[in-house]
This record gives C-alpha cells, sequence and structure tokens, in this order.
C-alpha cells in the first residue's frame, strides 16, 4: 500500500462563533468545538485513508478559557500516525479575539479514527511518513497514547503496555 505524508492529511477549517454556537454567558459550547474538531479531523483521516471513517477515541480535552461570540475560531488537523485500521489525528484550536485581532493557540486534542468498509468492518489504512522533527515527535508518543486509549477502553491489559510501561521505568 502507498505511503503517505503527515502533511498531506492537513485539514483547516475556520468559523466565526455565532449566538447559537454560545450558552447565556455568550461563551462558545464545550459541544459545539468538540463537533468542529471531530469533522476537521475525520476530512484529515479521510485525506489519509480516502476510505469512511469513524471516530473510535477521543482522548483528553480541556477548555482552559472562554471562546466569545463573535470570535474566529480555525482548527487545523493532522494525522500523526497509522496502525493498521486506525489513524491518530492531532487538532489545534487557533482562536482569533473579535475585538483585538489576537491570535491564540486554544486548545489540542488527539482523535482516532478506523477506516471502514461499506458494512463498517475496519479496513487497512496507508503509512504516514512524518517528514519534520514535529512530525517525527508527534509519530513517535503516538503508540504510547494509543495504548493509554486503548487500556482506558478497556481493550488492552495494561501489563501489555509496553510502550507505556516504559515511560516509568
Ligand atoms: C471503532 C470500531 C470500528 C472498532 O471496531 P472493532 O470491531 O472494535 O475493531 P477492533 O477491536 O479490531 O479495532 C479496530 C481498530 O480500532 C482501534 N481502536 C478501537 N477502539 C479504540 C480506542 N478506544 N482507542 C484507540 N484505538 C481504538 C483498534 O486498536 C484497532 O486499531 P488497528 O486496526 O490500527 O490495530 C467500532 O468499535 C465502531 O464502529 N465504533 C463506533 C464508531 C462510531 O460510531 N463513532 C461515532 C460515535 S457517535
Amino acid at each position: 500500500m502507498k505511503t503517505k505524508t503527515a502533511a498531506s492529511t492537513k485539514a483547516i477549517m475556520t468559523e466565526i462563533v455565532l449566538p447559537n454556537d454560545t450558552n447565556t454567558l455568550g461563551n462558545l459550547m464545550g459541544g459545539r468545538l468538540l463537533h468542529l474538531m471531530d469533522i476537521c479531523s475525520a476530512i484529515s483521516a479521510h485525506r489519509c485513508s480516502n476510505r469512511t471513517v469513524v471516530t473510535a477515541s477521543v482522548n483528553n480535552v480541556s477548555f482552559s478559557s472562554p471562546i466569545k461570540l463573535g470570535d474566529i475560531i480555525t482548527v487545523e488537523a493532522k494525522v500523526t500516525r497509522t496502525f493498521n485500521s486506525s489513524m491518530e489525528v492531532f487538532i489545534e484550536v487557533f482562536v482569533e479575539d473579535h475585538r483585538t485581532g489576537e491570535k491564540t493557540l486554544s486548545n489540542n486534542a488527539y482523535y482516532t479514527f478506523v477506516a471502514v468498509d461499506q458494512i463498517g468492518t475496519p479496513i487497512e489504512v496507508p503509512d504516514v511518513v512524518p517528514e519534520t522533527e514535529e512530525e517525527q515527535r508527534q509519530f513517535d508518543g503516538a503508540l504510547r497514547r494509543r495504548q493509554l486509549s486503548l487500556i482506558l477502553a478497556g481493550k488492552m491489559q495494561p501489563g501489555d503496555a509496553s510502550e507505556l510501561k516504559a515511560i516509568f521505568s
């Protein structure tokens, strides 16, 4: 199977926060942001696999500061590493303050997608080749994050997580 570069899987989405996206304080609702992150990262996983993809897991996401009505959100997603049928995607959310124009990194997350066929059975995906130092760092950490995610989902025994255990030994 042909390989893909991490850069070729990049997806970017830009949205403005509208009244229907906010709570009664005028702040973007967390679920709305998670939805945008899910869509953008699914596009990235699709670019990697050219297959139907489903979300298998979402890692810990924290919301450190409110995103206000009128702010402009940019979501950027890129596949860090693939395994057999699964792909880890790294997502960064940038917020542009609508009053000052200042752009800051709001939060980031890792999502895992699985490529499936027409009846939902997982299928093989191409390898992703890291090209930059940052892409290599993300690639190296992906196995550890996969093991943690599988343990939390009850799909792996902690004793089998060799890469994760190596951090503590
Ligand atoms: C994700 C899904 C396709 C996995 O199918 P499955 O029959 O459990 O298949 P497997 O156990 O063989 O797992 C397939 C791959 O998913 C990975 N995976 C499954 N659960 C995972 C999790 N919680 N975290 C990370 N990876 C996970 C496995 O490691 C495996 O990866 P690999 O093929 O690269 O080695 C299936 O559980 C599913 O369809 N879930 C619902 C997806 C969905 O609807 N998402 C939207 C939620 S509203």
